[in-house]
């Protein structure tokens, strides 16, 4: 009997760890805004999208794609403004500078060029007319998103982390099936350059926000909990983004619609684990360059002795 029992259990259990996997959504979509004007970086961002600075060997977004690729994510959306090649061609085959490298016999080099994405990944491109600012930018994805939920990767946030941050984050949604953005802790004296949350610890990584707040000063700001270029959010963000009035900046701000969606839907910040570089701003990408370069085996040891040298 208790067999007999023990067998409808197991078979009562697997038929609710069914139910419950159809309901549960999964990432598969990111969205990466790259139509910002990066004035902070002019001239370099005259005629070349911030993105699309190297790090190393690699330009900022091709390290969002691979963090994104690293989550299980398949369809990678991008919003490219007035700068609209250097993206699209980064990514796209290059016929004839692979027939070159296979000429010329240098297999690594090709190799490198063919995995910039791996083959069963889809490239979408959406044209942001005028930047009009972040939330807009993320608005203008939603004839792809159709309904799913999705990651935003800002790729002028590098983050690196193991596994992915993206991926830390795709996890945390898969069990929690609402919105979550990346956070962490800034000094005090920089809530002005981020959208900052008022939160209730959840667990060690998960807060439940309160309120968010863009650009606060820090005497008004209600934490130092910041939002970083990582979000997952659920599609009905872009109701909220639909009926946004320019806010500060006179742009169309994610964060005022992130704030009208959790009147309605659960919110979640998570600190994520890993370390990021602002290379939206020059020391912050500078750092990120020395970083990435003091990471490389091949010139790390002559790299760091000639940063010894000139640092005083
Ligand atoms: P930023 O706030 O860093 O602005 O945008 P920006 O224009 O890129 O740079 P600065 O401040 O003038 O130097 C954050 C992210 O949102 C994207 C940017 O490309 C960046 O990834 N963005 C911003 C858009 O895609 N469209 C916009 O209208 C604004």
């Amino acid at each position: 009997m208790t067999e007999q029992n023990d067998l409808i259990k197991g078979v009562f259990v697997e038929r609710r760890n069914a139910h419950r996997d159809r309901r549960t959504k999964q990432i598969t979509k990111a969205v990466f805004p790259v139509a910002g004007m990066g004035t902070r970086f002019l001239p370099v961002t005259k005629a070349t999208p911030k993105e699309m600075m190297p790090v190393v060997d690699k330009p900022l977004i091709q390290y969002a794609v691979e963090e994104a690729v690293e989550a299980g994510i398949t369809d990678m959306v991008f919003i490219i403004g007035r700068n609209k090649r250097a993206i699209p061609d980064h990514f796209d085959k290059a016929y004839e500078l692979e027939a070159e490298l296979e000429m010329r016999g240098k297999k690594e080099l090709l190799r490198i060029v063919q995995e910039v994405i791996p083959k069963n990944i889809n490239c979408i491109y959406i044209r942001q007319p005028v930047a009009l600012g972040l939330g807009h930018a993320v608005l203008c994805a939603e004839p792809v998103v159709q309904g799913e939920p999705f990651a935003v990767l800002l790729a002028d946030d590098l983050l690196d982390g193991v596994p992915s941050v993206t991926a830390q984050m795709s996890a945390v949604f898969r069990e929690r099936q609402c919105s979550i953005l990346g956070v962490e802790n800034v000094p005090r004296e920089q809530t002005g350059s981020y959208g900052i949350v008022s939160s209730t610890p959840l667990t060690a990584a998960l807060e439940q926000v309160d309120a968010i707040v863009e650009k606060p000063k820090p005497e008004q700001a209600p934490s130092t909990l910041a939002v970083v270029g990582r979000y997952i959010l659920t599609p009905r963000i872009f109701h909220h983004l639909r009926q946004l009035q320019p806010g500060a900046g006179g742009e169309i701000q994610l964060t005022d619609g992130i704030a009208a969606l959790m009147q309605e839907e659960n919110l979640l910040a998570y600190r994520y684990d890993g370390v990021r570089y602002d290379c939206g701003d020059k020391l912050g990408y500078l750092k990120a360059v020395v970083s990435f370069g003091l990471k490389r085996p091949e010139f790390h040891d002559e790299f760091a002795a000639y940063l010894r040298t000139v640092a005083r």
